[in-house]
């Protein structure tokens, strides 16, 4: 069985990609029909440094995640999506000003985090903007789940925050019911309305873009009991 060529580039080297499966015939569909299995991290050798770790799930075209990490040297940072178009945009970035502390990866954020990622180990996650999937009978497709809350909260140090942003009123009460029911996890869970909690003044593509035309946005902070 064929396996999907990994790029050794600094960028995105890491979480090597093991006993990856291609699911249908090479060539047909490709980047959608891989089933990879992560390797778990381990974060002062992924990085060289023992400083603290964000992630973003679902980081598109990186804008915010980049610009964090510029503002931020002494914060190591890992932007993950399941869709790699934006991925040779965002390494050439990252490599052109010389960013040591940024890595990206294409990777299901689901797999990602049970597999790849240790638990205890993320001092903030950033979930921003994540796919509404507006009709009833997609929902199950939405990302946040109890048991997707369960595990970014895992993947959190003590204190670790859990920052969210939509557009989507329905989605942001759906978001808020399910962290509802497990509230006991978290100290606080604070909410605003068009305006961001952690780094109000970097926005990321699509904030850009709904500010734009002016639509209300969703904002929630979680910090990990
Ligand atoms: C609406 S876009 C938002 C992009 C970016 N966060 C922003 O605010 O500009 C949602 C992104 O999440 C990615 N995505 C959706 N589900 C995902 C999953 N399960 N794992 C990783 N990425 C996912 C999509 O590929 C897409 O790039």
């Amino acid at each position: 069985m064929a396996r999907p060529y990994v790029v050794p580039n600094p960028i995105d080297r890491g979480a090597a990609e093991i006993g990856a499966t291609l699911v249908n015939p090479i060539g047909k569909k490709l980047k959608t029909r891989v089933e990879v299995k992560y390797e778990l991290l381990v974060f002062e050798e992924f990085f060289g440094n023992r400083n603290p770790v964000e992630m973003e799930i679902g980081c598109g075209k990186g804008k915010f995640l980049l610009d964090r990490a510029e503002e931020n040297p002494g914060t190591n940072f890992i932007g993950i999506d399941r869709i790699g178009k934006w991925m040779k945009r965002r390494k050439d970035r990252a490599e052109r000003n010389a960013m040591p502390n940024i890595r990206f990866m294409r990777a299901e954020a689901r797999a990602f985090l049970t597999e790849a990622v240790p638990p205890g180990s993320l001092s903030i996650i950033h979930l921003y903007f994540p796919d509404p999937w507006p009709k009833r009978r997609h929902h199950t497709r939405r990302v946040m789940s109890g048991d997707f809350l369960r595990l970014l909260h895992s993947r959190l140090v003590p204190g670790g925050l859990l920052e969210i942003a939509t557009d989507h009123v329905d989605y942001n009460e759906a978001m808020k019911k399910t962290i509802a029911a497990a509230a006991e996890l978290w100290d606080n869970v604070r909410e605003t309305r068009n305006e961001r909690i952690v780094g109000g003044m970097n926005k990321t593509n699509y904030e850009l873009k709904f500010e734009a035309e002016g639509k209300p946005l969703y904002y929630t902070e979680l910090v990990k009991k």
